[in-house]
C-alpha cells in the first residue's frame, strides 16, 4: 500500500516565498473586512489556501505545506482522498438532502458504523460534535431520569450553551455565562502533572465516593462524560485503567458511560475507537469530525436497550447529510481495506520514540502520544507553561512548510495530528523540521 495512498504532493514542503506571500495577504485582508473579529485560525496560519491534495496543502502563492493539522483531526484520510471523492461524487449525482427520509447510502453507512462499535447500538444523527454531545447527555438524562453529569477538568466538548457546562476551560465561559450547570467536575489523570499519589485510583475513589453521596453532588448522576484522550486539553493520555475504572463505577451505580470520541475516533489513536484500547464498551458514544472527512457528519450511538426515545426527541435540519454519509461509508471501508489502524500504531510509535530520543531542549517538559495524537508540552522551570514557545514553533514551522497547531489548558502543547494516510517520507520530513526547530531555534 505504501506510500502515497492519499495522493499527496511528494516533494513537499516547497516554500517559494516566505508566508504570508502577497496573494495570501490580499485575501486575508479581504476576510478581515467581511468577517468577524473573532476569527481564530488565520491568526496562526497566515495564508490563504488554494487547494489541497492528501497530506499537503497549497497556498495561493504556490507554497506547498505538509499538513499535520488536518482541520483539527477532520481530514484523517487526507484532503481530496480519491477513494472518498468517488463515493461523494456518486452521491452528488443522486441527492444531497433528504431530512431523515432514508436513502441507500444512509442505511449502508449505519450498518457499517454500528458493526465497528463492539456493542449493540442504535444511531441518532446530529449536526456537529457539540450537538452529538448534547444529544448523548440528553439520552442519558432521559433514560435515567436524573440530572447531574460528571465531567472532567481540561475537557472540551464544545461551546454551545449546553456543552459549555461540560467543557473544562473557563475562558470560553467568559463569552457566554449561561450554560448547563448540572455538572460535577473531577480531575482528569494527567500523568505529567498529577498531584495525587496514584493518579488513576485516587481519582476513581473520589468519583465513587461522590456518587455514593448524592447530597455531595446536588443530585443523582445521569451520566459520566469523558474523552478517552483529552484533545483540546493537551493530548493528555490517561494511564491504562482509568476508562476501565469509570466503566466499573458506571456499572456499580447503573450510570451510562458517555464516551466523547469526536476527536479520538475513527482510527486517530490506532484503534477505530479509543475506548477499545481499554477493552471496554461505553453506553453512549459521540462521533463527529473525521467520520465525514470534512463533510459535516455527526451522530450519537447508544445502547440498543436505551431505544425508547419519543418521536422528535432530538431535531436538526441537516442531520445525516447524504454527502457526509457517502464520505463516512468510504472512510470506514478505506480504513479496513488499507489496514490503516496498524499503520497508525506502527508509525505513531516510531514518531514518538524519534521525538523522545532526538529532541534536546530544556523547555520540552513532556512528549506523549497515542497513535497519531502526539503532543509536545513546553514549560519554563518548575513545569510552568510556556505558551509563547508553542506560538513560536507554529510560526517557524509554517515558514518552513509544516502545519502544526497548539492544544492544552495553557496553550503550551504543540499538537501533531497528521493524516492517518500521510506518506512516510512526508511524515518524517515534517518531524525533521520540527526537531530542528525545537533543537535549534
Ligand atoms: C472531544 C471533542 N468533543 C466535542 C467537540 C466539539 O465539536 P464541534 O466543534 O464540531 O462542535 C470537539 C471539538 O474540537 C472535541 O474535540
Amino acid at each position: 500500500m505504501e506510500d502515497n495512498l492519499d495522493g499527496s504532493i511528494l516533494d513537499a514542503p516547497k516554500i517559494l516565498i516566505t508566508p504570508p506571500g502577497p496573494k495570501s495577504l490580499a485575501i486575508l485582508k479581504q476576510q478581515e473586512v467581511y468577517e468577524t473579529s473573532a476569527l481564530n485560525y488565520p491568526k496562526y496560519f497566515k495564508i490563504a489556501i488554494d487547494k489541497a491534495q492528501g497530506s499537503t496543502i497549497v497556498d495561493v502563492d504556490g507554497n506547498v505545506y505538509i499538513d499535520m493539522v488536518t482541520g483539527i483531526s477532520v481530514v484523517n484520510l487526507g484532503h481530496n482522498n480519491p477513494y472518498i471523492k468517488k463515493y461523494v461524487e456518486t452521491q452528488l449525482n443522486k441527492v444531497w438532502h433528504t431530512l431523515e427520509i432514508p436513502t441507500e447510502i444512509r442505511v449502508m453507512f449505519a450498518k457499517k458504523l454500528l458493526s465497528t462499535l463492539g456493542f449493540k447500538a442504535k444511531l441518532l444523527f446530529t449536526t456537529t460534535g457539540a450537538d452529538a454531545v448534547e444529544a448523548g447527555v440528553k439520552i442519558a438524562r432521559w433514560v435515567t431520569k436524573r440530572k447531574v453529569i460528571i465531567a472532567f477538568e481540561g475537557s472540551y466538548h464544545g461551546i454551545t450553551s449546553g456543552t459549555l457546562g461540560f467543557t473544562g476551560a473557563n475562558r470560553f465561559k467568559e463569552f457566554n455565562p449561561i450554560f448547563d450547570s448540572f455538572v460535577a467536575k473531577f480531575p482528569y489523570p494527567y500523568p505529567y502533572r498529577c498531584p495525587f499519589k496514584d493518579c488513576v485510583n485516587d481519582i476513581l475513589s473520589l468519583i465513587d465516593y461522590a456518587i455514593s453521596n448524592p447530597a455531595y453532588l446536588g443530585g443523582e448522576v445521569a451520566g459520566i462524560l469523558v474523552e478517552p484522550v483529552q484533545g483540546e486539553g493537551g493530548y493528555v493520555i490517561p494511564p491504562r485503567g482509568f476508562l476501565k475504572g469509570l466503566r466499573e463505577i458506571a456499572d456499580k451505580y447503573s450510570i451510562p458511560l458517555i464516551v466523547d470520541e469526536v476527536q479520538t475516533g475513527v482510527g486517530r489513536t490506532g484503534k477505530m475507537w479509543a475506548y477499545q484500547w481499554e477493552g471496554i464498551t461505553p453506553d453512549i458514544v459521540c462521533i463527529s469530525k473525521s467520520i465525514g472527512e470534512g463533510i459535516p457528519l455527526s451522530m450519537v450511538a447508544y445502547r440498543e436497550d436505551f431505544d425508547k426515545l419519543p418521536i422528535g426527541f432530538h431535531l436538526g435540519t441537516y442531520r445525516g447529510n447524504p454527502l457526509g454519509l457517502a464520505a463516512g461509508l468510504a472512510t470506514l471501508e478505506f480504513i479496513e481495506r488499507f489496514d490503516i489502524l496498524s499503520r497508525v500504531q506502527r508509525l505513531g510509535e516510531k514518531v514518538l520514540s524519534e521525538l523522545k530520543e532526538e529532541i534536546s531542549n530544556p523547555h520540552v517538559g513532556d512528549i506523549r502520544g497515542l497513535g497519531f495524537m502526539i503532543g509536545i508540552e513546553l514549560v519554563k522551570g518548575n513545569k510552568d507553561p510556556l505558551s509563547e514557545g508553542v506560538k513560536k514553533a507554529i510560526e517557524e514551522s509554517l515558514k518552513r512548510g509544516l502545519l502544526v497547531y497548539k492544544a492544552g489548558r495553557w496553550d503550551n502543547v504543540i499538537r501533531l495530528m497528521p493524516p492517518l494516510t500521510i506518506p512516510e517520507k512526508l511524515l518524517f520530513t515534517g518531524i525533521e523540521i520540527l526537531k530542528d526547530i525545537l533543537n535549534n531555534v
